[in-house]
């Protein structure tokens, strides 16, 4: 076991320079290229972005279900409850996925076997991960299941996931998450199958249990108003990198990079006018041909000669806020 002591008691998780690349007919596809953020307990941290910036490949290499090959960890650390569990054996991390660290994927219809009854999924997730007698799995999978308001769980148990509505589904998919009290959730884009009432309520949910437990909970999502209500710091990425990271106050309030300025830009507002939306121009560099210097120069309207020249470095906006442009210099 690799045990080192940076982390402090009030961080859980702490991810440093994580590099994980694909290898493809078209080249090394860097989809997550130097990533540093760390987590504390019972905190939410929002990690936003455009579609194929990095954000479930990141998520994934936290729980180390990178498919090798085309995947790799190529460098970087993960420290999670003070251990690297990128050095840990796969044996070993077996044992951490799912009581320690947890995700929760994007449909939760493929998450749950359509075979299987939702008292069986549960129980055997809690089987797995927890050391408990026989007799005590099946009162712990209602426990959970009653936690994730399912109504009359005992007898829901029996139903297998097409007899569930997807609000129920999802509900599911999060009491398997939590049945063995996991350090860290990882929520990736949990609600995007949700009709906006069961979104609300599937979001209070997990504040609940979040406070309930102190846990801790990454969230992604494209939704900013998901991240309003939901986290404490935002981290926004762009082509594999984080290009801004604060809290939420920080970076409603005072956005740095000219990615989030247009990402908050492109929000739709209540009173707007459809035709008069904004959208970003253009695309992200294809990972597997990133420029020597910013990503997004090609799509950005304060560019310069040096931005083409060399990677920005991270400037401190203020006190935990940072963000990777030149005209922070
Ligand atoms: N198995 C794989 N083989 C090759 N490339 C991959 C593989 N999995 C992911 N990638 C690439 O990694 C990049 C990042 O993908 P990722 O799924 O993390 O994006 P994302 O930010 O989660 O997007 P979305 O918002 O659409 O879910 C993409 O370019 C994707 O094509
Ligand atoms: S470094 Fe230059 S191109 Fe990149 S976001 Fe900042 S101003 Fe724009
Ligand atoms: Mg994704």
């Amino acid at each position: 076991m690799t045990t080192v002591t940076r982390t402090n008691t009030e961080t859980v998780l702490q991810v440093e320079d994580l590099r994980t690349y694909f290898r493809t007919r078209w080249g090394t596809v860097k989809a997550v290229d130097g990533i540093s953020f760390d987590l504390r307990r019972g905190e939410t941290l929002g990690i936003v972005g455009e579609s194929g910036c990095g954000k479930s490949v990141t998520m994934l290499s936290l729980m180390r279900l990178i498919p090798i090959p085309p995947g790799r960890i190529v460098s970087g650390s993960i420290i999670l409850d003070g251990e690297d569990i990128i050095q840990i054996s796969e044996q070993e991390m077996a044992k951490i996925r799912g009581s320690k660290i947890a995700l929760i994927i994007q449909d939760p219809m493929t998450s749950l076997n359509p075979v299987f009854s939702i008292g069986n999924q549960v129980e055997e997730a809690i089987r797995i991960h927890q050391d408990i007698p026989k007799r005590m799995v099946k009162e712990r999978a209602l426990d959970v299941l009653r936690k994730v308001n399912i109504p009359a769980a005992e007898t829901r148990m029996k139903d297998y996931p097409h007899q569930m509505s997807g609000g129920m589904r999802q509900r599911v998919v999060g009491a398997i998450g939590i049945s063995c009290q996991p350090q860290v959730l990882i929520a990736d884009e949990p609600t995007t199958s949700l009709d906006v009432t069961i979104q609300a309520q599937y979001l209070k949910l997990l504040k609940d249990i979040q406070r309930d437990s102190n846990l801790s909970i990454i969230f992604i999502t494209h939704d900013f108003g998901i991240v309003a209500k939901m986290c404490d710091r935002v981290a926004v990425m762009y082509a594999g990198r984080i290009v801004e990271h604060g809290s939420v106050r920080d970076i409603f309030n005072n956005p740095s990079h000219p990615y989030t300025e247009a990402l908050l830009a492109s929000v739709p507002k209540m009173d707007q006018d459809v035709d008069r939306l904004y959208s970003i121009e253009g695309q992200p560099p294809p990972l597997h041909d990133l420029p020597i210097g910013c990503a997004f120069a090609e799509r950005c309207p304060d560019v310069m000669d040096k931005c083409r020249a060399e990677y920005p470095t991270n400037f401190a906006v203020n006190e935990g806020h940072t963000a990777s442009c030149w005209k922070l210099e």
